[in-house]
């Protein structure tokens, strides 16, 4: 049919208190949109005894685009990993293909302070991490056992090809078409043979994409020069480890983790939406949540899922308006709730 469907994955701890201040703010703007809300992470293996259930795939789906919450908490950290929370925000990325995932950091006018960085530093980070989100260490053979000699060992196996690689480097280029036409790929070729052949295919596809200024740089370096200079970098292309790390650091160079969001793409019009962060455990429950990257995690699944940019511009420029007009929840060095900060971007939004 021609309604439009959003599949509402709240999860673990925060992830239900940011995702409502979403929702309200997708409900205000898209008045059409249908939710529904399907059980994933803690909350669908304390209710169901597994942390994606089927229903949940199967409504992700049938769904146009997913706006998720966060998976984790310690009481399950113990289970076999299988069980584990995180694994169901590992199995949808898989499960729909979404193997790019887009982080974008920028600094909001006001939270100069706000950032680790000095201010005038700070002022200029405006980037996006185009992270690959189906491969690397996360998901090669990984294994435990007891060695010969009675030591316990670990280990989980690194690997790419270069279809994998060739298709998030495109997402790379297309990406900093769209912007200041400059792409940096992350690795370490210096030592790794999975980096060689990254950074050997992400040369072969730069043949089609002339226009875009290409660099290389080693994942250390990165980590330095992103708290040295953030104003570097314009568009980064990187794995799913390096990527997750990087994208976290990043996020404290913009002020704090809780105003990041993030789209998870594959090569349809289904995406997954969410914050970079995780469930916080230690500030579950209080109200005291950031919502800013699940709200803005909405206004990318406006725009990339739904093609609808201009209400995803309005998002945007309300959470400015409202960070500039001095919202601030506690990460940003305030004492607003969780709802309080929905109500000052919902204001805003008029
Ligand atoms: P985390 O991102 O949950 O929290 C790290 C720190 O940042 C905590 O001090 C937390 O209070 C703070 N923080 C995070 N989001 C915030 C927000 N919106 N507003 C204010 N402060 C915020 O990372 P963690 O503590 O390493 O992990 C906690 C759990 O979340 C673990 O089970 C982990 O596996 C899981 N996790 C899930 C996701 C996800 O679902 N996408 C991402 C990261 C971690
Ligand atoms: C993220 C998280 C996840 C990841 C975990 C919870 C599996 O840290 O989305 O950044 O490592 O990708
Ligand atoms: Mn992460």
């Amino acid at each position: 049919g021609t309604m439009t469907l959003i599949a509402i994955l709240a999860g673990d701890g925060i992830g239900p208190e940011v995702t409502a201040q979403a929702r309200r703010v997708l409900t205000a703007l898209a008045p059409d949109l249908m939710f529904e809300e399907g059980l994933v992470g803690g909350a669908a293996y304390r209710a169901q005894g597994h942390p994606l259930p089927p229903e949940t795939l199967a409504l992700a789906r049938r769904s146009d685009a997913v706006l998720f919450g966060a998976v984790g908490d310690p009481a399950f950290d113990a289970l076999e990993r299988a069980m584990r929370p995180e694994q169901a925000i590992l199995g949808l990325r898989k499960g729909l293909g979404l193997f790019a995932n887009l982080r974008p950091a920028k600094l909001f006018a006001g939270l100069e302070d706000a950032s680790a960085l000095k201010p005038e530093i700070a002022r200029r980070i405006d980037l996006v991490i185009v992270r690959e989100l189906t491969g690397d260490v996360y998901f090669g053979d990984k294994g435990r056992r007891l060695t010969s000699t009675g030591l316990r060992e670990g280990h989980d196996l690194m690997r790419y090809d270069e279809v994998e690689v060739a298709r998030i480097a495109r997402v790379g280029f297309e990406t900093a078409r769209t912007r200041r036409g400059k792409l940096l790929s992350v690795d370490k070729a210096n030592v790794l043979e999975t980096s060689q052949v990254w950074r050997d295919v992400v040369n072969e596809v730069a043949r089609d994409f002339r226009d875009v200024e290409l660099g290389h740089m080693y994942v250390d370096n990165a980590a330095m020069q992103l708290v040295r200079d953030p104003g570097q970098f314009d568009t980064i292309v990187t794995g799913n480890l390096f990527g997750d790390i990087l994208s976290d650091q990043a996020s404290m160079c913009a002020g704090s983790i809780g105003m990041l969001p993030s789209a998870a793409l594959g090569s349809g019009t289904l995406g997954m939406y969410e914050p970079i962060h995780g469930s916080a455990p230690d500030i579950a429950g209080q109200g005291k949540a950031n919502p800013c990257a699940a709200i803005l995690s909405a206004a990318m699944l406006l725009r990339h899922s739904l093609a609808r940019p201009e209400p995803a511009d309005r998002i945007e420029a309300a959470v400015a308006a409202a960070i500039l007009a001095g919202a601030r929840t506690a990460d940003l060095g305030g004492t607003m709730s969780t709802e309080a900060m929905g109500d000052a971007i919902m204001a805003q939004l008029g």
